[in-house]
């Protein structure tokens, strides 16, 4: 497109700003902090819902009924256990995979082993995602356990999803306090309006492509540092760091060399992430639980610090980080359950894109040179 008729320039980088669907599923009011989901407030959800009912909620729009929520969580238990494939060509995978790598590759496969979900129909496109929400979990536990010579744990098919998920990779049941935080953070992840990795699975779907392939290419957006990859990098920079006095003397070095501060900052929010106010609350929670205080202190000294000095926020990814690592969760699984919990918001933005769709073609604004005539190689400098 010609620099003439382009509707977007250097101002758009990186879409910014620009209304790229119509959605009813999530909306974020960057500028007063407001995060809602088919139009209920994410505090009222956090403070009462479970993450099934929010799941439901995305996919129909409505809040299930008592008996509507017990179908829904009786089919996710049909399909909480992985193939038997999957997991058998999971232990082939090196030891040292990326668990990121491992759930792109494994749910992408997970399509062959559908014979029920293929189809842009409403009625094939939710058995899909019935199928990888009740199976996202299941795999991303079981690489914890494979990559370290265990067997993994079978799911057990009368505890939700996050009951099961730290189930399957303790070995043990959490207490009710830690199963209830993991579940409302499991809720507090699911949509957050057009973000890069529900942008994607959107553009994927618009070609009418199948969910599974929609679904694979989300979990590769998210993977990357500046999205869902944000939250194991808080940890590193927490452990980094080390003691609450170098934090000051850290900081400068970073912000001096133009050095991104994990956690810190969003694309659309300018004040507090609505979210964050939970998982700061989570994070304390865990820190009093476990008597280990100092990381969510030092999270709330560079919380602090950034806001005096660069006027920028924590986002989701800052608390989460201290809370799953006090939880004893592995630092590289962090953006794995981050994909456990937004499946919900992947699939029901693809069930949206299915049911009302157009392929997502934009024009870019070329800045190339034009009119250049062919040189044959021998004549090249
Ligand atoms: N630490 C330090 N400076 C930051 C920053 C951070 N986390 N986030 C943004 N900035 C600065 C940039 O360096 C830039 O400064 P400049 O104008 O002097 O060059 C300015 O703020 C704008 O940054 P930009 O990256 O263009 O803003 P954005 O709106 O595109 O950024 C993020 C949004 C989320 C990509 C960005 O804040 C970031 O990279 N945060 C850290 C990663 C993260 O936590 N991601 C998870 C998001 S939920």
């Amino acid at each position: 497109m010609s620099t003439e008729t382009a509707a977007t320039s250097a101002a758009a980088a990186g879409l910014r700003g620009v209304v790229a669907a119509q959605s009813s599923i999530g909306d974020v009011n960057g500028e007063q902090g407001i995060l809602i989901y088919q139009g209920y407030d994410i505090h009222d959800l956090a403070e009462h819902s479970t993450f099934e009912e929010v799941v439901y909620l995305l996919w129909h729009g409505e809040l299930p009924t008592a008996s509507q929520l017990d179908e829904l969580k009786q089919r996710f238990s049909r399909n909480y256990e992985a193939p038997a494939e999957i997991i058998a060509a999971m232990k082939t995978y090196p030891k040292d995979a990326d668990p990121m790598d491992v759930l792109r590759t494994a749910v992408s496969s997970l399509d062959f082993y559908d014979q029920n979900g293929h189809g842009t129909d409403r009625e094939h496109a939710v058995k899909a995602a019935i199928r990888i929400t009740g199976q996202i979990g299941t795999i991303a536990a079981a690489w914890d356990r494979i990559r370290n010579g265990k067997e993994p744990i079978a799911p057990d098919t009368s505890l939700s999803i996050a009951e099961n998920f730290l189930y399957m990779l303790r070995g043990e049941r959490a207490d009710a306090d830690e199963e209830r935080i993991f579940d409302v953070c499991l809720i507090l992840h699911a949509d957050h309006e057009l973000n890069a990795s529900t942008f994607t699975t959107r553009v994927v779907a618009g070609t009418l492509a199948g969910m599974y392939g929609a679904v694979t290419a989300g979990i590769a957006a998210l993977a990357g540092p500046l999205h869902g990859g944000a939250n194991t990098n808080v940890m590193k920079m927490l452990l980094e760091i080390g003691d609450t006095d170098k934090i000051d003397s850290w900081l400068d070095k970073a912000l001096e060399e133009k050095r991104k501060i994990m956690g810190i900052g969003h694309a659309v929010y300018k004040t507090e992430d609505p979210r964050a106010t939970w998982l700061r609350r989570f994070s304390k929670q865990m820190a009093d639980k476990k008597g280990e205080t100092k990381w969510f202190e030092m999270s709330q000294k560079i919380e602090k610090a950034m806001l005096d000095k660069k006027g920028m926020y924590p986002n989701v990814d800052f608390y989460s980080a201290s809370t799953y690592y006090l939880m004893g969760i592995p630092l590289d699984l962090y953006t794995p359950i981050f994909a456990v919990s937004r499946i919900s918001g992947w699939t029901g933005h693809i069930l949206e894109q299915y049911a009302n769709n157009k392929l997502i073609r934009p024009r870019a604004e070329y800045i190339g040179q034009r009119d250049r005539k062919y040189t044959p190689i021998a004549d090249r400098g």
